[in-house]
């Protein structure tokens, strides 16, 4: 497992930077587009942080939007929506297989549609994949409607009013309107998760579990009739150093393992697959919740409060280690390099000779995945011109594939030097 100081060396595209950013969430900047869509439907407001925003400016210019939607939003239907994509694409080395893989259909369609294939540099690759990372881990505007009728099938009416209806165990949440960071929520729900259990037993309750779904749709609810969206917290950037720090400061780590190191008395965060959004994180520590106090009690683990600052920290160090890859595997990458026939075209060095037919890949200078990825988009028609050639068909690479063959690659030019 990796160490925080090495996921900070590897962030060499600013993904830390930007994701510590988008953790802010105190600006307020939307693409055109999908910004006027949601002013028309009063929907609450994105996030996107700045290399992100420039990112999504590339998709449009670009010409991305004439195929893709983003969450439904635009006119191009020829390629999926890329706000939807499946949840284990999050990773960075994921999203760059994925691109890789879908490479020939794509240009198939920019040739039927007589779109031109853009040339993309390595700095837009990178903005590129900020942007693609972004739209998925940002949530998808929720639906009020559907969040007025959990209010009730969830049963928190019962002891919550909203607009002075309902019932009055519970403050009145018209007031959570003005949060609109979904940090603030999960933040919010920890921490008063213990007297809300409390009174749900008193009256026979069951703790309601709640999906990202759920929550997005509630706060949307509440957000709709709660007027003026204000904000009242002005988080600093989440900082995953800091956030590692309050880990086992706040005990999390008495319980949990990351990192291979820790307790096992809760799941090992090296293992399980969070979810995809902020919000969906929101409604797991809520689910998880009553669980967590159990063992708090029993072995008398003081809970500790966690302000809204603490908790984007903490969710910014979760966040992080997820959106990078595990070291790849030079060795396994070695032999996928076979495997997929690359061999046969590319040499990797030492002696920087080119292989019979594509380039000697050790001159890509300091190979990163985003390098590899854009190289492989500039280069992927003659490519793939060739191996039409010589009989090969496009090579369909899994999940950390291409993480493996960038380990390769590197190891071989190091020994070079
Ligand atoms: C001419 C239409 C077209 C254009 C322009 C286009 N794409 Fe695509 N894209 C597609 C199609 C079609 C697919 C699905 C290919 C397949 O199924 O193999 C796809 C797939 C993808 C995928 C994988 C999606 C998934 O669900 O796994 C990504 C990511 C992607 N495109 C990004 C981009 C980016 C970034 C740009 C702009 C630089 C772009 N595309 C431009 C048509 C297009
Ligand atoms: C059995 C009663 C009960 C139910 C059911 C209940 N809550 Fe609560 N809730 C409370 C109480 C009591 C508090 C105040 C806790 C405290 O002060 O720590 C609270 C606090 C909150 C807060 C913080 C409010 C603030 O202004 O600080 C939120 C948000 C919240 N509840 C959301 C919900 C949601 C969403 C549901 C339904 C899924 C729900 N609650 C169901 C009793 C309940
Ligand atoms: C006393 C032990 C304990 C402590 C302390 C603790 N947790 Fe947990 N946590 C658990 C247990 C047990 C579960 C599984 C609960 C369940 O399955 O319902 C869990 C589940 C979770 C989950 C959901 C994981 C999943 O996918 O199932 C998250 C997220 C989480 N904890 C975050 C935290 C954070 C952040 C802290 C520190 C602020 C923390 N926990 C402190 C015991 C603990
Ligand atoms: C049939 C021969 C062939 C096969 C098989 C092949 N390539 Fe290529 N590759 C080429 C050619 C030819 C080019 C140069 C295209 C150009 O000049 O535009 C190239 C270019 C590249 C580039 C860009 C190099 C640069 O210097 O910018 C990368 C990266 C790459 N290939 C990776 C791979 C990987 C990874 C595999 C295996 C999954 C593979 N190639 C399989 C022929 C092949």
């Amino acid at each position: 497992m990796k160490s925080i100081h090495q996921l900070k060396d590897q962030a060499t595209h600013f993904f830390l930077f930007l994701l510590v950013l988008f953790l802010i969430c105190t600006g307020i900047f939307l693409p055109h587009t999908v910004q006027s869509e949601m002013e028309k439907k009063g929907d609450p407001a994105f996030i996107f942080p700045e290399d992100a925003n420039k990112g999504w400016k590339l998709f449009l210019s670009k010409n991305c939007i004439n195929c893709h939607t983003i969450w439904g939003q635009g006119d191009g239907k020829i390629g999926p929506d890329l706000g939807r994509i499946h949840i284990s694409h999050l990773s960075e080395g994921q999203l760059a297989t994925n691109i890789v893989n879908h490479l020939p259909n794509m240009w198939e369609k920019m040739q039927e549609e007589g779109i031109r294939l853009p040339s993309i540099s390595e700095v837009e690759m990178a903005e590129l994949f900020s942007f693609l990372y972004f739209i998925r881990y940002v949530d998808e505007p929720g639906n009020p409607d559907d969040g007025k009728i959990l209010l009730s099938s969830k049963e928190c009416i019962r002891c919550h009013s909203i607009l002075g209806k309902g019932g009055n165990i519970g403050p009145d949440l018209t007031r959570w309107g003005i949060y609109i960071n979904p940090i603030v929520w999960a933040q919010q729900m920890w921490q008063h998760a213990p007297r809300m259990e409390q009174e749900m037993e008193k009256k026979g309750m069951s703790w309601p579990n709640l999906d990202s779904k759920d929550m997005i749709n509630l706060v949307a609810y509440i957000q709709s009739i709660g007027g003026k969206i204000q904000d009242e917290y002005h988080l600093e950037p989440g900082s995953p150093a800091r956030g590692r720090t309050l880990f086992v400061e706040k005990g999390c780590k008495d319980c949990h393992t990351i990192e291979g190191e820790g307790k096992h008395q809760g799941p090992d965060f090296g293992k399980i697959e969070f979810p995809r959004t902020l919000a969906g994180m929101a409604a797991l520590m809520w689910n998880h919740s009553p669980e967590m106090m159990k063992i708090m009690k029993a072995r008398e683990i003081p809970r500790k409060d966690i302000n809204p600052q603490e908790m984007a920290d903490i969710l910014s160090y979760l966040f992080a280690y997820r959106y990078f890859d595990p070291p790849g595997d030079a060795q396994r990458g070695k032999k996928i390099f076979e495997e997929k026939n690359c061999v046969i075209c590319h040499t990797v060095g030492p002696g920087g000779r080119d292989g019979s037919i594509g380039p000697n890949l050790g001159q890509l200078r300091q190979v990163t995945i985003i390098k590899v990825t854009q190289a492989i988009w500039n280069h992927g028609p003659s490519m793939m011109q060739k191996m039409r050639d010589y009989g090969f068909s496009w090579p369909v690479l899994k999940d950390s594939d291409l993480n493996d063959i960038v380990a390769y690659i590197q190891s071989v030019s190091l020994q070079k030097e």
